[in-house]
Order: structure tokens, then C-alpha cells, then sequence
């Protein structure tokens, strides 16, 4: 009776063993199947992703190359400085919207257009202020502290100021 165990329980080891080295070679095949559908080499998109990793950040050009990389820098619409109110020439306006933050209260020692403190300028005459305004001076930023305001619209504004 004993030894009927034993057996009975030695062959069902031994089938779950043949078993399970069968399902670990099916396993084995079904692996190696999965794995070689595409060869990884060829994959066109593979080495796109790759060049797109490995591309330089930016370019440094000298010589021949930089002045042709400028020139087309220079002919490209999206480097075209951006002009202040759409490059309008009304010398009120921009004085209002810009200038006025200082010259209408006086803020930062600012000489009010009318008072004394302007009135002594007004003898350098539209030239002269207007280049001081376009360079700055003192607390007086330069174009107000509008980078985007041109000149013209600078001797507009002064323009306005001397009216
Ligand atoms: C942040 C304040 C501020 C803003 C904004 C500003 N100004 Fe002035 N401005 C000053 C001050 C301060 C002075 C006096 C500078 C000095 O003589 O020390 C001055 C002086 C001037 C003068 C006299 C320059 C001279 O040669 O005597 C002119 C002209 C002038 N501003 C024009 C403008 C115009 C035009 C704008 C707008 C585009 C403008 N300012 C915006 C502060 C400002």
C-alpha cells in the first residue's frame, strides 16, 4: 500500500515535469517568433527618431556660410522687428500711451510739457530732444523705454510735446 503511493505520486511529479518542459519550450518558440517579425535595422522610422535625437541644437556658421546664413536670416519675415502701434505717426497718441507715464505728472524729475523745467529744453530745439529721447538721459529711458518705438514716431512725440 505504501509503496502504491510512492508510485503514484512519483509518475504525477514526473508528468507535471514533462509538462512543464513542454510549455517552457512552446514558451521558448513563442518568444523567438515575436521577436522576429522586424528586422530592428530597417525600420525607416527608427532612424528618423535617431537623426532627430542626435541633430546639433543650433548651428554656429563664419565665414562664406555665416554671411549667407545672415542674409537669409535677414530675408526671413519672422526676424522683421515688430513696430509700435503698427508704425503709426500720431505724436498725441504715443505720448499719451508712452511718455505720459512720466511727462504728464512729472514722475522721475520728468519736465512737464509747459512748465519751466520744459520750457528751458524747448530752445535745443525738435532735433536736438528728439535725439536725447531716442538715446535717453539721466531717469529718462531711451525711446521712453520702447524699443519698438521707431524715430519717426519718437520725433512725433516730440512733436507733440513742443506744440
Ligand atoms: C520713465 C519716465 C519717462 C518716460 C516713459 C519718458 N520720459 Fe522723457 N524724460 C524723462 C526724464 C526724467 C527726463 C529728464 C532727463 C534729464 O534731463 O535729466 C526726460 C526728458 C525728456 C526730453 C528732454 C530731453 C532733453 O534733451 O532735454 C524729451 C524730449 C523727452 N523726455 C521725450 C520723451 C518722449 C518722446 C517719451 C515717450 C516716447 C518720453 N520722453 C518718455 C522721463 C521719461
Amino acid at each position: 500500500m505504501e509503496e502504491q503511493t510512492d508510485k503514484t505520486f512519483t509518475k504525477n511529479v514526473s508528468i507535471v515535469m514533462a509538462l512543464l518542459v513542454v510549455f517552457t519550450i512552446f514558451i521558448i518558440f513563442l518568444a523567438r517568433n515575436l521577436g522576429h517579425k522586424e528586422p530592428v535595422e530597417d525600420r525607416p522610422s527608427r532612424e528618423a527618431a535617431i537623426q532627430e535625437r542626435i541633430n546639433p541644437v543650433a548651428d554656429v556658421y563664419t565665414g562664406e556660410a555665416g554671411a549667407a546664413a545672415l542674409e537669409a536670416a535677414a530675408a526671413s519675415p519672422v526676424v522683421e522687428r515688430a513696430i509700435a502701434f503698427d508704425g503709426s505717426l500720431d505724436g498725441e497718441m504715443i505720448y499719451t500711451s508712452v511718455c505720459g507715464v512720466c511727462h504728464v505728472t512729472g514722475a522721475a524729475g520728468a519736465p512737464v510739457p509747459g512748465q519751466e523745467a520744459w520750457l528751458q529744453r524747448v530752445d535745443k530745439g525738435l532735433d536736438a530732444l528728439t535725439l536725447s529721447a531716442i538715446n535717453g538721459l539721466n531717469a529718462m529711458p531711451a525711446r521712453g523705454g520702447r524699443s519698438d518705438i521707431s524715430d519717426e514716431q519718437m520725433k512725433a512725440a516730440v512733436e507733440f510735446m513742443l506744440q
